[in-house]
Formats: C-alpha cells, sequence, structure tokens
C-alpha cells in the first residue's frame, strides 16, 4: 500500500496552471512572491522578541494610525519580493499614502496589480498574539507599456482574480482564492514548505460565534445594537446565545469563524463614521475568500465586492461570514431604518 504524501503549494500552483492551459504562469509567479515573503515574515515574526523588531516605530500612516515596526518591515519585505519578479507593474498598500509604480520597462509591461494589508492587527504582535497578511490581486486596466494608474487599483472586488490571508498563528497558514474555492497550506517550518492542509474550505452555512468590538456598543447603528442583543438571549433551539469571540486581528477572527461559522461584523459609529476596516486592503480579499468558501460579506445594505471605489484608503462597513448569520444582522439593520 503506498500512502499519498500531502501536496506542496508548488505542486499545487503547477497543477492548477495546467488545468488553464491560457493562463501563461503569471499569476503563479505572483503568488510564488506572496508564498516568499509569508516566509520572511513568519521567520521574523517567530523571534519577535529576541530581535529589535517590537514596538511603535515611532511614525504615522496615512490614516493617522501608529506604525508598529513590524508593519514596515512587513511592507517592506512584501514589495521587495513583488518588485523582485518581473509580473508585479505596482502595489498599493495600507502602510503607503501613494500606491507606488515599479516604473521599469519589465514592470511597465506586466499585467498584474496587488493590494496588501502587510500586517493585520499589528497591536497584537507585543503581546505574542496572532497577527495576519491580506492580499488582493487585480489585472490592471491601464495599457502594458506605461507606468500603472490609479484607476488600476480603484476596481471593484469583483474584478479580483486572486485574493487570500496569510496567519502567523500557533502555525503559518497562507489562505487563497483564484476563483476556483479556497484552500489553506500550512508552513512545515522544519522545511520552510507550505503543504496543502485545508483543501476546498467551506464556511459552515449558519455557525453560533459572533465577533464584534463590544466596547464600541454605545456609538452603533441602531440595527446592530438590536442584532447584538438578540446574539445576547436565550434561544435554545436555536443554539443562542451565542458565543462571543473577539481576537481583535480580522485575519484571526475571519480565519476561526471560516473554519467554525460565525459572523464577524464592524459597523459604522459615531467613533468611526465610515467604518474602519479598508475596502481596498482588507473587506475586498476576505470578501472574496468568504464568499468562495460559501459564504457573505456585505456592508449591512450592499455586497462588499460590488463597492465601486473611489479612493485608496476607503473604509467600509463590514458584515462577513456563515451566510444565514450575515443575512439575520442584515434584517435587523433594514428593520431598524424602517421603524
Ligand atoms: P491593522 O492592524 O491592519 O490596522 O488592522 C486592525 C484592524 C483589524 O485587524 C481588527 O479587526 C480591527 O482593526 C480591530 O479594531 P478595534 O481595535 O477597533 O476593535
Ligand atoms: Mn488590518
Ligand atoms: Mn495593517
Amino acid at each position: 500500500m503506498t500512502s499519498q504524501r500531502t501536496a506542496t503549494m508548488g505542486e499545487f500552483l503547477v497543477e492548477t496552471q495546467k488545468a488553464f492551459p491560457q493562463a501563461n504562469g503569471g499569476l503563479t509567479q505572483v503568488l510564488s512572491s506572496i508564498r516568499l515573503a509569508a516566509k520572511v515574515v513568519h521567520r521574523t515574526i517567530n523571534k519577535a522578541g529576541l530581535v529589535d523588531i517590537l514596538g511603535d516605530a515611532g511614525s504615522e500612516n496615512v490614516q493617522g494610525e501608529h506604525q508598529m515596526k513590524m508593519d514596515i518591515y512587513a511592507n517592506d519585505t512584501f514589495l521587495k519580493s513583488f518588485k523582485s519578479m518581473g509580473e508585479v507593474c505596482g502595489v498599493g498598500s495600507e502602510e503607503l499614502e501613494d500606491f507606488i509604480a515599479f516604473d521599469d520597462d519589465i514592470h511597465n509591461n506586466s499585467k498584474y496589480v496587488v493590494l496588501m494589508d502587510p500586517l493585520d492587527g499589528s497591536s497584537n504582535v507585543d503581546v505574542n498574539v496572532s497577527v495576519g497578511t491580506i492580499f488582493s490581486i487585480y489585472q490592471r486596466v491601464s495599457p502594458l507599456g506605461k507606468p500603472v494608474q490609479l484607476e488600476d487599483f480603484l476596481q471593484p472586488g469583483n474584478k479580483q482574480v486572486a485574493a487570500g490571508y496569510v496567519i502567523y498563528g500557533s502555525s503559518t497558514m497562507l489562505v487563497f482564492t483564484t476563483g476556483n474555492g479556497v484552500n489553506g497550506f500550512t508552513l512545515d517550518p522544519s522545511i520552510g514548505t507550505f503543504c496543502l492542509s485545508h483543501p476546498l474550505i467551506q464556511v459552515p452555512e449558519n455557525g453560533s460565534i459572533y465577533s464584534v468590538n463590544e466596547g464600541n456598543y454605545v456609538h452603533f447603528p441602531e440595527g446592530v445594537k438590536r442584532y447584538i442583543k438578540y446574539c445576547q438571549e436565550l434561544d435554545e433551539p436555536s443554539g443562542r446565545p451565542y458565543t462571543s469571540r473577539y481576537i481583535g486581528s480580522l485575519v484571526s477572527d475571519l480565519h476561526r469563524n471560516l473554519l467554525k461559522g460565525g459572523i464577524y461584523l464592524y459597523p459604522t459609529g459615531t467613533k468611526s463614521p465610515k467604518g474602519k476596516l479598508r475596502l481596498l486592503y482588507e473587506c475586498n480579499p476576505l470578501a472574496f475568500i468568504t464568499e468562495q468558501a460559501g459564504g457573505r460579506a456585505t456592508d449591512g445594505y450592499q455586497r462588499i465586492m460590488d463597492i465601486k471605489p473611489e479612493e485608496l484608503h476607503q473604509r467600509v462597513a463590514y458584515f462577513v461570514g456563515s451566510t444565514a448569520m450575515v443575512l439575520e444582522a442584515e434584517s435587523f439593520i433594514h428593520s431598524a431604518d424602517r421603524s
């Protein structure tokens, strides 16, 4: 009897590419550069505390948020990885005021742009709690041969060709989709290889976990307040009260809910009138993953991936996870609007 070895991510990408003969390997290269940068960031995060990588960098990003040393390190690591391969013509990042155009003959003829949150949940890194990287890949819409333009980055999420995240948790995982389901790869640190551990992830249709920063309750819209109270009410047949779980690292909260079933919500509120999370770097890529896993992602009213972005750092309210739970939250919002 022969036992089959788990596929590595490299093998998986080669096989997937074979299934799409029209693909020229460019997207595989982009995913390979993400895989490489993820290993570098993994190695450094694992040594945090021993090397001078913890703490505040003493600077702020364009959104007025404190930058941690790890934010800048992860941003630089991913940028270098994209630049060293010739398939990406430009990158937009939560940590950069404007997008970067890799303006030379090779990169101007590349067709992919990447948007990323290089380190998500970075306030968690100093206290040894899971963080992540989120990425989103599009084909440029401006002509080849010229530097990439803002319009290449301001595409709706339904134009993504691939998206995913890396979670630096008790193990490091890379989870991605190219529009044919969601696959998760766990890093085996002893051989430095991502191996297929979670093929074709499906989010349960319903769940019993709700994830929200309840400290902001007083600021939430009425419908969201009512939904949270509903989650806490006793109703044994429907499994309520639900369990509350909130890490404060979107990647980790979403990853758990994807595997177990649940809803993550970051609504609008007077503290963050448009919501806190960023449409291009956080919400769109995780919406693509969630939908591909059978779940739902909206701003309470419309599909996240159908929103036409107007600016790079646009924020949006976010309701994401098990379809039945997101629909339920939406119905509370709509009925509060009517009353
Ligand atoms: P980032 O570290 O990339 O700025 O993202 C932080 C985000 C997200 O990961 C998390 O879910 C959320 O902010 C937490 O916000 P609150 O502390 O306001 O709950
Ligand atoms: Mn983030
Ligand atoms: Mn971040």
